[in-house]
C-alpha cells in the first residue's frame, strides 16, 4: 500500500495522471488529502476531498481510496502500515524541496520509502497555482483539470 499525499487545491490532470500510474504499482494507493497545510487555499478541506473523489470515479480503479490527513505525513504513512510515500516529479525545480522532505520523512518513519513518479509528458509544465492564477484572469482550464474542478471554479467568485 502507498500513500500520495497533497494539497490537491486543486487537483490537476497530473495529479491524476499520477495515481493511475501509482495504481498500477502499488496494490492499494491511499490518496491523502492534507487538511491543515502552511498555505493559504482556495478550497477548503471538505470541498478539496470532494473533488478528488468525483475526479478519481473516471479511474475505475477499484485500489484507490481518498482520505485526509492532519500532522506529520510519515506518522500517518506508518500508522495505516503503507509501505511507501508516492510524489511527483516535474522538473529539477521540485527537486530539492522534495529531496529535503523525503530524508525528513524517512527519519520519521525508517521502514517508509518515497518513491517519485513523473507524470505524463503533457502535464510537466502543470499545477494546482498556475490553474489557480489561469482562473483567476479568466483564462480557460477545460484541459487541465477534471470535469469537477472546472465546474467548481465556474460556480466560485474568484
Ligand atoms: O501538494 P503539496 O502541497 O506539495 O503537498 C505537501 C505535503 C502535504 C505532502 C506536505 O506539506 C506534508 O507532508 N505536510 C504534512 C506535514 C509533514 O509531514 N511535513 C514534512 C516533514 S516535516
Amino acid at each position: 500500500m502507498a500513500v500520495y499525499p497533497g494539497t490537491f487545491d486543486p487537483v490537476t490532470n497530473g495529479h491524476i495522471s499520477l495515481i493511475e500510474r501509482a495504481s498500477g504499482l502499488f496494490d492499494k494507493v491511499i490518496v491523502a488529502v492534507v487538511e491543515n497545510s502552511q498555505k493559504k487555499n482556495f478550497f477548503d478541506i471538505d470541498k478539496r476531498v470532494e473533488l478528488m473523489n468525483t475526479s478519481i470515479d473516471d479511474l475505475n480503479n477499484k485500489n484507490i481510496e481518498v482520505t485526509r490527513f492532519d500532522g506529520l505525513l510519515a506518522a500517518y504513512a506508518e500508522k495505516i502500515g503503507a509501505c511507501a510515500i508516492v510524489r511527483g516529479l516535474r522538473a529539477i525545480s521540485d527537486f530539492e524541496y522534495e529531496f529535503q522532505m523525503a530524508l525528513m520523512n524517512r527519519k520519521i518513519a525508517r521502514e517508509v520509502e518515497t518513491v517519485f513518479l513523473m507524470p505524463a509528458l503533457s502535464w510537466v509544465y502543470l499545477s494546482s497555482s498556475l490553474v489557480k492564477e489561469l482562473a483567476r484572469n479568466g483564462g480557460d482550464i477545460s484541459g487541465l483539470v477534471p470535469e469537477s474542478v472546472n465546474q467548481a471554479f465556474a460556480k466560485r467568485p474568484s
